[in-house]
């Protein structure tokens, strides 16, 4: 027998099979405004959606879900510079190769991220040693009680590592409905991140930077349209300087980076690794075997299949090395998004 409620299956990466009471598709910033007009009408709940491709949901939702499609992209071109405007509904991979394409270079280490453009900015997505802060010009935020959209730049942001104001302060009762982006003409490739630092700077191309960041990418991760995940499950976990000493003297070989403020920043993956849980399984979620930060549906997952394994990694990893993880992934439940790291204790 069908399900009475629309899917969001195809909504969100990991495939979980999740329903909410109504699913609307929003082309314009006023097909949004409507959709929460009349859930508040409603005393419904709320949640905005770009591809699911950063959300957990716990359980069937029991409002309206608005998926995000509001197009286009608009290019001027000043005498140092590239300005961009793109509708947050935008697919960002398909923005990233249409850019290169059009010999506008700046976005290729960020290439194959899933999501779209104007969820880019919500957790300052990043990856191959650059971050949407470092091409972000501003963010269009509509406020939904209001009805007016505000121009947030770069600076009122609040960008940081996986985080930004659209996590705190922008988080309920506003949508984001389009990003600028600022591409220097003054191209200088980025070539600090893995295998990146072997290509020559001289001569490299943005389009070879591309093709390597999306063949590093191809090798660990899972492609979400086979198999269901949400990329990192994890952040990476930041500690002390003390006890990143300690750490380092008993694992000698531990992947650290030291940040700019002392702290130092450790890698989940790595850490989850060493307690060998590559593979390891609960229902039909796994650990991801060639990368131990992304969790799969490995086979017709159920949500309490991946909180239990996350459960497990976060626990055994904080046995192992005293360290902590905290869920990048945002949790949903059935009246909205709930705290993650309380629902892994
Ligand atoms: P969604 O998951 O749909 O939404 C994320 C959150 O934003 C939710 O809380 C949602 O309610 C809210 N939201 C969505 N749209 C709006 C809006 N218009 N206004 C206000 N709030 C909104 N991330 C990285 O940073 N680096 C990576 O390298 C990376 N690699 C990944 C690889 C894979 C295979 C996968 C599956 C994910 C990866 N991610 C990565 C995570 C993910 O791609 C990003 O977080 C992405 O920006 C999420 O976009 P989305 O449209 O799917 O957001
Ligand atoms: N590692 C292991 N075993 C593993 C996984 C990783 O030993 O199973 C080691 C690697 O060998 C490497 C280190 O851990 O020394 C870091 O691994 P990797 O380069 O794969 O990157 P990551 O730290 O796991 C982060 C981001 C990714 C981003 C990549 C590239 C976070 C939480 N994740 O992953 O972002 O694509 O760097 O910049 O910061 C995401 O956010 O969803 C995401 C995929």
């Amino acid at each position: 027998m069908s399900h009475p409620y629309p899917s969001l299956q195809a909504d969100n990466t990991l495939g979980l099979a999740i329903h909410a009471c109504h699913r609307v598709i929003a082309e314009t910033p006023q097909a949004i405004l409507n959709a929460w007009r009349e859930a508040e009408r409603n005393r419904q709940p709320f949640i905005l959606l770009g591809e699911g491709s950063n959300v957990l949901f716990l359980e069937d939702f029991s409002g309206t879900v608005v998926i995000n499609r509001i197009k286009g992209i608009h290019i001027e071109q000043q005498e140092d510079a590239w300005k961009i405007h793109v509708g947050a509904g935008e697919n960002w991979h398909t923005l990233v190769e249409s850019t290169l394409k059009q010999g506008i270079p700046g976005l290729e280490n960020l290439a194959l991220i899933p999501g779209m453009a104007g969820s880019a900015p919500i957790q300052n997505i990043g990856a191959y040693g650059v971050e949407f802060r470092d091409v972000c010009d501003y963010v269009d935020v509509l406020d939904l009680h209001t009805g007016e959209t505000q121009r947030l730049h770069r600076e009122a942001c609040a960008f940081g590592y996986r985080d930004s104001i659209f996590k705190h302060h922008y988080q309920h009762g506003y949508a984001i409905v389009a990003v600028g982006l600022h591409l220097h003409k003054e191209w200088r490739p980025v070539l600090t991140y893995g295998d990146l630092t072997r290509l020559d700077a001289a001569t490299v191309t943005a389009q070879e930077i591309f093709n390597a960041v999306c063949h590093m990418r191809r090798s660990k991760l899972p492609d979400p349209r086979v198999t269901g995940n949400v990329g990192s499950f994890f952040k990476n976990p930041l500690i002390g300087r003390e006890q990143a000493e300690k750490l380092t003297g008993s694992y000698p070989g531990m992947p650290h980076y030291p940040q700019a403020n002392g702290d130092v920043k450790l890698a989940a993956g790595w850490l989850i690794d060493q307690c060998q849980l590559k593979g390891f399984r609960v229902g039909g979620a796994a650990v991801h075997q060639q990368q131990a930060l992304v969790l799969i549906n490995a086979e017709r997952a159920t949500p309490q299949d991946i909180i239990e394994l996350a459960k497990i990694v976060r626990a055994r990893v904080g046995q192992k090395f005293d360290v902590w993880l905290e869920p990048e992934v945002r949790f949903i439940g059935a009246v909205g998004e709930c705290n993650a790291v309380e629902a892994i204790l």
